[in-house]
C-alpha cells in the first residue's frame, strides 16, 4: 500500500513523520534485499512494466544518477532530457507542452528545474489532462529539494540509530542557507521530530529566510541564528555543511560573497566536534569541507550519497503502491 496522500512528490509539506520513518525502514529493507542475486532480481521485477523520464534542466550529478540507479534497481526503464537545447523547447515549445509530451510515453516524471514551484505547476497541469503521471521534484529553484531531505533524514536516522534516533538532537546548518534548498527542506522535516534544536550558521545576508522560520515557530521547533560556527560546533550532534550557491548571482543582479573559511570544517575545528557527532553535506562540496576531513569517521557525506539511492528506491515504491510487496518479501525471507 502506498501512502494515502502521496501521488506526486513535490514538497516536504506532503510528508508526515510516519511517512518519513516508513521511507527509512523501507530503504533499509531494499538495501538488504538487493545484496543477493535473487533479492536484486525480485526488486527488479517489481516495476519492470514502468518507464520514467528524467527531465533535469539544471546541473546535477548525484540526484540524477541516484534516481537513474533507483529506477534500475526497481526495473523501471529510463529516458532523459538534460538540456533544453536538445528538446523541442529550442523550437519554441513551452515547457508545459514538452512535459505533457513526456507524459504520453512514461509512467513517472522526475524533474529538476531552476524555477520555484515549477514541479507543482506541471503536476497541476497534468492532473487536468487525461494522462496523469506522478511527478517527483528533484530540486526546484532555491525553494525545495524534498528527496534530498528524505535521504538526509535517513542518514541522520542511521547515524543516531544507537543513540535514540533524531529526537532530542542538536543540528547545525552551515553556509548559504538563504539560497540552499536542501537546508530549507531539511529544516522542515526535522521540525517533525521531538525536541530537535537547529542552529542556522551563516552571515546575515545568507541566513535562513523568514518563511521557513515562521513555519518553525508554528511547530515550536527550537532554533538559534548565529554567524559563529566555532561557538556552535562543540554543542551539536550533527553539522550539515553547504556551499555558496553562487549560480544564483546572475539572476539576483550581482555577486554577493562571504568568507567561506569562517563557515568551513577543517582539521582544526574538527577537534571541537563531539566524538559521536556527524558531518553531512549534500554535495557538491568546494572548500567548505577540507579534504582531510574525509578520513574522519564522523564524516558521513559519502554514505549520504549511497543512502540517497536507497531512499529514492523506497520513495518510488511508496508512490507506486508496492511498498507492501517489499515488506512482505522481507518478512518471508529475512
Ligand atoms: C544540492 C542541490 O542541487 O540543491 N545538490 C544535491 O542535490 N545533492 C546542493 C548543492 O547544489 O549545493
Amino acid at each position: 500500500m502506498g501512502h494515502p496522500n502521496l501521488y506526486h512528490c513535490l514538497n516536504v509539506h506532503q510528508f508526515d513523520r510516519s511517512f518519513v520513518e516508513e521511507n527509512c525502514a523501507l530503504a533499509d529493507k531494499v538495501r538488504d534485499i538487493a545484496k543477493s542475486k535473487t533479492g536484486a532480481e525480485y526488486l527488479a521485477s517489481l516495476l519492470n512494466h514502468k518507464r520514467a523520464m528524467l527531465y533535469f534542466v539544471q546541473p546535477s550529478t548525484r540526484t540524477f544518477l541516484s534516481f537513474y540507479s533507483s529506477c534500475q534497481v526497481l526495473g523501471i526503464k529510463c529516458a532523459e532530457v538534460r538540456d533544453t537545447k536538445t528538446s523541442s523547447e529550442i523550437k519554441g515549445e513551452s515547457e508545459e507542452d514538452t512535459i505533457r509530451t513526456f507524459s504520453s510515453y512514461v509512467d513517472l516524471i522526475i524533474m529538476r528545474h531552476p524555477k520555484e514551484n515549477f514541479a507543482d505547476k506541471i503536476a497541476a497541469s497534468l492532473d487536468s489532462t487525461g494522462r496523469r503521471v506522478p511527478i517527483i521534484n528533484a530540486g526546484s529553484g532555491k525553494d525545495q529539494h524534498p528527496t534530498q531531505a528524505l535521504l538526509d533524514i535517513y542518514t541522520l536516522q542511521r547515524s543516531f540509530r544507537h543513540r535514540g534516533g533524531i529526537d532530542g538532537k542538536k543540528i547545525a546548518m552551515v553556509g548559504d542557507l538563504r539560497r540552499g534548498r536542501t537546508c530549507r527542506s531539511l529544516s522542515l522535516l526535522l521540525s517533525m521530530f521531538d525536541d530537535v534544536k537547529l542552529y542556522f550558521v551563516a552571515p546575515r545576508e545568507f541566513q535562513m529566510t523568514n518563511d521557513i522560520l515562521k513555519l518553525l515557530n508554528a511547530s515550536e521547533t527550537k532554533y538559534e541564528i548565529t554567524d559563529d560556527l566555532n561557538k556552535v560546533i562543540p554543542e551539536v550532534d550533527a553539522v550539515y555543511v553547504t556551499r555558496l550557491q553562487d549560480e544564483w548571482d546572475t539572476t539576483e543582479g550581482g555577486a554577493l560573497n562571504y568568507d567561506v573559511s569562517r563557515y568551513s570544517i577543517n582539521s582544526v575545528n574538527l577537534r571541537m566536534l563531539k566524538p559521536d557527532a556527524v558531518i553531512l553535506h549534500p554535495l557538491p562540496r568546494r572548500e567548505e569541507i577540507a579534504l582531510e576531513v574525509d578520513a574522519d569517521p564522523r564524516a558521513v557525506y559519502w554514505r549520504q550519497v549511497r543512502n540517497g539511492m536507497w531512499s529514492r528506491v523506497a520513495l518510488i515504491t511508496q508512490i507506486f503502491g508496492c511498498s507492501k510487496n517489499i515488506n512482505d518479501y522481507y518478512i518471508n525471507n529475512y
